[in-house]
């Protein structure tokens, strides 16, 4: 009898959460069609990017990974490449991809990603390229279960899109309005995957304490948030993003009456500068962000604080960026994700004058980052000698050490016997690395 192989898909992500659990849906997809995941490009059947376009290097780095199989396709014409994700929203975008890469053979977006498997079959039976596209985004879409890689963190939407327009952003135009699923989906997807055993759930949306401002529910996110905590069973829950304006006391205090959301605050502030704030139409000052902090830790005294912050948005004075720096220490963040402003053609910013010279940013960045650094290294050295409770998320073979995160976002390493994947471990710390903390399982379960 003939044997038939099964064919293999190869999947490459760039950007956010957001995107890599939209590959998770896509791995989905692939997976009912009878494709299985392979690592290695060259034995793929179809390969896949989903691209990012929230700074100018994330899609540089697409278009430099997608340039690089013309070679591979001329060897296997029968090797389909699309191209999906945020970029391909981008207006115009579609056309240079098909102009600068022909071969590839479907391009899709973020908002007709179900159609995937439709596409496939129509590239399939046709030797035209295809571009399909979906301009406005749709009716929120249930999707069959994705295949996640994710084990023991699972990724739940709770939301699709962003209405904030931050000066700055692309987000708005290339994912659309904010639509939120439906409460019974999402806690019925979270008591399945409690039920498969995930120790971890985060979920996720552009500005998650907007939930439900479409109207397509009452519920607002802290009570939604509530009885996702609620489910029986021992996991814990994350949550991101929030924006600072919609950060609220009620939510803070479902935070503390249920301890399975874990102390660890994603609250992007972006600048710690009033008028660069107001130029990013951002809603908050300075000042408002700080009392949120404070009103946090008042409730949560052990709250950890991460955040998003840009150097170099036009106009952006030395004075300015020593704003942000003082803000920063202020706050005391835990870890920060820190950028340098990117033009983005279509947003507000992109017309503002005074855009900042490349050296100029790079310097800010850079003092930017060493403070972030020090912050960071200064917390993990407090961990020293005390007990931290990890979840194990991986093996790394060529050290042999597991590692996981506590509820607090930092890295723990350790030895042992068995396999810890998906075990809460307790840790007792006896060295701290920079970010990273070393120390003796003592328990888990
Ligand atoms: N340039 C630099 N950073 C940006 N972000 C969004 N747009 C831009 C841009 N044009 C950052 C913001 C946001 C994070 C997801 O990406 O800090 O919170
Ligand atoms: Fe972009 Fe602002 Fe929306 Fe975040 S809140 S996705 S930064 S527009």
């Amino acid at each position: 009898m003939e044997k038939t192989e099964q064919k293999k898909y190869h999947i490459i992500t760039y950007g956010c959460q957001m995107n890599l659990h939209e590959s998770e849906k896509m791995a989905g997809i692939l997976s009912r069609k009878g494709y299985v995941a392979t690592d290695d490009k060259t034995q793929a059947d179809i390969i896949l990017f989903n691209t990012c376009c929230i700074r100018e290097n994330a899609e540089n780095h697409a278009f430099g990974n997608i340039g690089e199989l013309k070679k591979l396709k001329k060897d296997k014409p029968s090797l389909l490449i699309a191209v999906g994700g945020c970029m391909t929203q981008e207006t115009g975008k579609a056309q240079i991809i098909r102009q600068k890469f022909p071969f590839v053979d479907i391009i899709f977006g973020n908002l007709n990603l179900e159609e995937l498997g439709e596409l496939i079959d129509k590239k399939s039976a046709q030797k035209k390229k295809i571009v399909a596209l979906r301009e406005r985004e749709g009716e929120v879409i249930e999707y069959d279960p994705p295949l996640r890689n994710s084990y023991p963190n699972a990724w739940v939407n709770i939301m699709y899109g962003c209405n904030n327009f931050c000066s700055y952003c692309i987000v708005p135009y290339v994912r659309g309005r904010e639509r939120s699923r439906k409460p019974e989906h999402i806690l019925a997807e979270c008591e399945q995957l409690v039920k498969e055993g995930y120790r971890e759930i985060t979920l996720l949306g552009q500005n998650v304490n907007s939930y439900g401002s479409d109207g397509s529910t009452d519920m607002p996110f802290y009570e939604l948030l509530e009885k996702v905590a609620q489910i029986e069973g021992d996991f814990r829950v994350r949550f991101m993003t929030s924006h600072p304006k919609d950060f609220t006391e009620e939510l803070v205090k479902v935070i503390k009456n249920n301890r399975k959301i874990c102390h660890l605050i994603h609250l992007p502030v972006q600048s710690g500068n009033d008028r660069v704030l107001k130029e990013m139409n951002r809603r908050y000052t300075a000042g408002e962000y700080l009392n949120k902090v404070k009103m946090l830790r008042s409730y949560l005294p052990d709250a950890e604080i991460t955040s998003d912050l840009i150097v170099g948005f036009p106009g952006e004075t030395d004075e300015e960026f020593e704003d942000t720096l003082t803000l920063a220490k202020e706050v005391n963040f835990a870890s920060a994700f820190t950028f340098v402003y990117s033009k983005r053609t279509g947003t507000k910013a992109a017309q503002m004058p005074n855009q900042i010279p490349e050296e100029v940013q790079k310097q800010r960045i850079m003092r930017l980052v060493e403070l972030i650094n020090a912050l960071t290294r200064e917390k993990s050295a407090k961990y020293v000698g005390k007990e931290v409770e990890i979840l194990c998320e991986d093996y790394d073979e060529k050290k042999n050490v597991y590692f996981g995160r506590d509820e607090y976002g930092r890295m723990g390493y350790f030895t042992a016997e068995q396999n810890c994947i998906g075990k809460f471990v307790t840790l007792k710390i006896d060295r701290a690395n920079g970010v990273s903390l070393y120390g003796e399982a003592v328990s888990m379960r």
